[in-house]
């Protein structure tokens, strides 16, 4: 078995020549791999995205979520502080928050009845002192050593980070002067939830950090995009990388296409039809910031993603069930100052994307097509990534590249000390 400890696998992992460009299909399909990565990533120096600060917004709030497999539960305590904890009782390991989402004094395990205050600290255990003077813990019982395991927590334009290590730098700094004016742009105002729901992909969750960082795909694979000219790579856009090139953002300017001749090759002619829209006031829109883009996509690694197609704000967020299974959740949002016919522009513009949605509904196959696709290959087989060249580097002007997700596979890299 994997020894996580020492970070060694049994079969060690070399990665291949051509560093970035060249993607080993084994880190999809390895358990141990798979093991590892929640050892090295998610118990590691990144900040994980827990919840919305709207999601716990009273005294009392509590809502769960995951680190990688963890389980977690984060609160508002009655002062309105942010707690993250593990959501695992420090008696017998069970779940302590069986529901989603709700609203508690104190949290209390059903198994043996042991409550936790809202920092995860042990209040009381029931029959301490035995029943009329008979059993009960040992006099030495000390409950203050026995509390739900804490997380490190950061609160940052609304989103609610956890991490496992001392050593994560602040949100900001971890994000890059560049991705940290994005977020801002996009969720640097009061939000509030106008639906969520999650939906299950079969395939590793690297696919779906890798698919996130893919500018190439969504003008071929995405017919609506190409169709109804929401996103094309023949727009004004690039490609931003944070300094390490873990974290990125792709935008695309609609006002600025400029129709190119490449669309007409055959092969990318495929990728658009003549069809027309029903009701083509979906499409509707208002300038939202005055930098005309309307289309970004943004990252932090691992597991995080800030969306603003048109109108529509989403944030994404995946979660490892396995290692050829992955949970993506949706929350779309809207801002505090909205007036109703902006949500309904909103609500109605959020059918673009989603588990069912007009243009992502791809997505939630095509991840699985690869993970089928690359069963049973060689060891040494590898995907191929130079579109756009073979360095990690912003991209100005082009979004026909791959430099998004060379970006994602360094981060891993380091992390992973694959070499
Ligand atoms: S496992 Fe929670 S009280 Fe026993
Ligand atoms: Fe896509």
């Amino acid at each position: 078995m994997t020894n996580t400890a020492t970070g060694h696998l049994r079969e060690p992992l070399n990665w291949p020549e051509g560093g970035v460009t060249r993607i080993p299909y084994r880190v999809f399909s390895d358990p141990e791999i798979y093991a590892l990565e929640q050892e090295k990533i998610f118990k590691g120096a990144v900040w994980n995205f827990l919840c919305l600060e709207i999601d716990i917004p009273n005294p009392g709030d509590f809502k769960t979520s995951f680190v990688g497999e963890i389980p977690v539960v984060i609160t508002r305590d009655q002062n309105g502080e942010i707690h993250a904890m593990v959501n695992r009782c420090a008696h017998k390991g069970a779940l302590v928050c069986l529901q989603e989402r709700g609203n508690r004094n104190t949290l209390a395990c059903v198994y043996h009845a042991w409550t936790y205050d809202l920092e995860g600290k042990l209040k009381g255990v029931a029959f301490r002192d035995g029943i009329r003077g008979k059993g009960g813990m040992p006099k030495d019982f000390d409950p203050s050593k026995h509390r739900m395991e804490p997380l490190r927590v950061e609160t940052y334009c609304g989103l609610v980070f956890g991490t496992f290590s001392s050593e994560t730098e602040p949100v900001p700094e971890f994000l890059g002067p560049e991705i940290d004016h994005h977020v801002r742009r996009n969720l640097g105002r009061p939000v509030k939830l106008l639906g969520f729901h999650s939906q299950i992909m079969h395939n590793n969750w690297k696919l779906y950090a890798e698919n996130l960082r893919d500018s190439y795909h969504a003008t071929l694979l995405h017919t609506f995009y190409t169709t109804f000219k929401v996103n094309r790579l023949d727009m004004d856009g690039g490609i931003v990388l944070s300094k390490r090139g873990w974290h990125h953002i792709s935008y695309a300017k609609r006002s600025k296409l400029q129709e190119s001749a490449e669309y007409q090759d055959a092969a990318v002619h495929a990728a658009q039809y003549d069809s027309q829209l029903a009701a083509p006031e979906m499409l509707d829109s208002w300038p939202e910031f005055d930098d005309e883009i309307t289309h970004s996509i943004q990252t932090i690694f691992p597991t995080l993603s800030v969306q603003l197609t048109l109108n529509s704000l989403a944030v994404r967020f995946f979660v490892p069930r396995g290692v050829d299974k992955t949970e993506l959740f949706w929350m779309y949002l809207g801002y505090e100052e909205d007036d109703e016919a902006k949500t309904r522009m909103r609500i109605n513009q959020a059918n673009l994307t989603g588990a069912a949605g007009l243009v992502s509904l791809e997505d939630g196959c095509i991840n699985e097509f690869v993970q089928r696709g690359t069963r049973g290959s060689a060891p040494d087989t590898t995907a191929f990534l130079e579109m756009g060249g073979r360095d990690v580097a912003p991209s100005e002007g082009s979004r026909a590249t791959e430099t998004a997700i060379r970006g994602f596979w360094k981060g891993y890299r380091d992390i992973m000390g694959f070499e």
